[in-house]
């Protein structure tokens, strides 16, 4: 694994906007195909409007890049919880071809078949049944942290974080609202990137960062980029210690 650095901006405005060239930086620096992993949760909402502005829209090479989804919860794809609802009505609808959209289909019997599906279009995407580690899979994941320590739908102490074998893996009941089944890539696969990036803001994440920030075992401290992991903080959700 990388470097991990954490970088302080002064609020969720500048916290989107240092998000969003870091993206655009990484997509023009691969002449490519190339792929994102995006989070789901409220905290990545500015940088996807943010992509959809003139700004970032005329900078981004849209046909060459495909999005994917860290985590869904398994509801319908038109239902107000679902990730990637929000991730298309923010901006890939109007910028992104639909087959470079790679949502996690929900339609499927249950949460089970629908990480098995995801993993095989993953895995059909990156080409090989192997993850290489001198060809990530991702140029960046986006990830976000929760109350309890979790990151994408990897949660304290449940047996998918110890998963090393498959790509993707089901939850059957969330540790956190909502509480419904999810599906979520797996630590070795978000590993599997050029840049990992946590996005983070607000007063009410200061005492979980204070603690992954500490190196306290839990699943967002254990998510880690074979590359560059990055924490992008704003100032309320930044720990004392990192306050100059
Ligand atoms: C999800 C997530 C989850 C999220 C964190 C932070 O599906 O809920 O992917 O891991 O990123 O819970 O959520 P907020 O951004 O809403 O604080």
């Amino acid at each position: 694994t990388g470097q991990t650095s954490v970088i302080a901006v002064s609020d969720p405005a500048a916290l989107a906007k240092a998000a969003a060239d870091r993206i655009t930086a990484r997509i023009v620096a691969n002449g490519g195909r190339v792929a994102i992993c995006m989070s789901g949760g409220s905290s990545p909402k500015q940088l996807f409007e943010l992509l959809a502005t003139d700004t970032y829209r005329s900078r981004i090479p849209w046909d060459r890049v495909h999005w994917f989804i860290g985590d869904e919860r398994f509801v319908p794809a038109d239902n107000p919880l679902n990730n990637m609802r929000m991730a298309r009505q923010a901006f890939l609808d109007k910028c992104a071809p639909p087959a470079n959209v790679h949502p996690i289909l929900t339609d499927t019997a249950d949460a089970e078949e629908a990480a098995r599906r995801y993993e095989s279009e993953l895995k059909s995407f990156y080409g090989a049944d192997r993850l290489d580690s001198t060809r990530p899979l991702f140029d960046v994941v986006l990830l976000g942290v929760g109350p309890d320590g979790h990151t994408a739908s990897l949660f304290p102490e449940y047996p998918a974080v110890e998963e090393t074998q498959r790509w993707v893996i089901e939850v059957p009941k969330a540790h956190v609202e909502p509480f419904v089944p999810r599906v979520t890539l797996t630590l070795p696969t978000l590993a599997s990137c050029r840049e990992m990036m946590f996005e983070a803001s607000g007063a009410g994440k200061r005492a979980i960062l204070t603690r992954v920030l500490d190196g306290e075992d839990m699943p967002a401290t254990r998510a880690r980029s074979q590359g560059e992991t990055v924490w992008l903080l704003d100032k309320a959700a930044l720990p004392e210690n990192f306050r100059a």
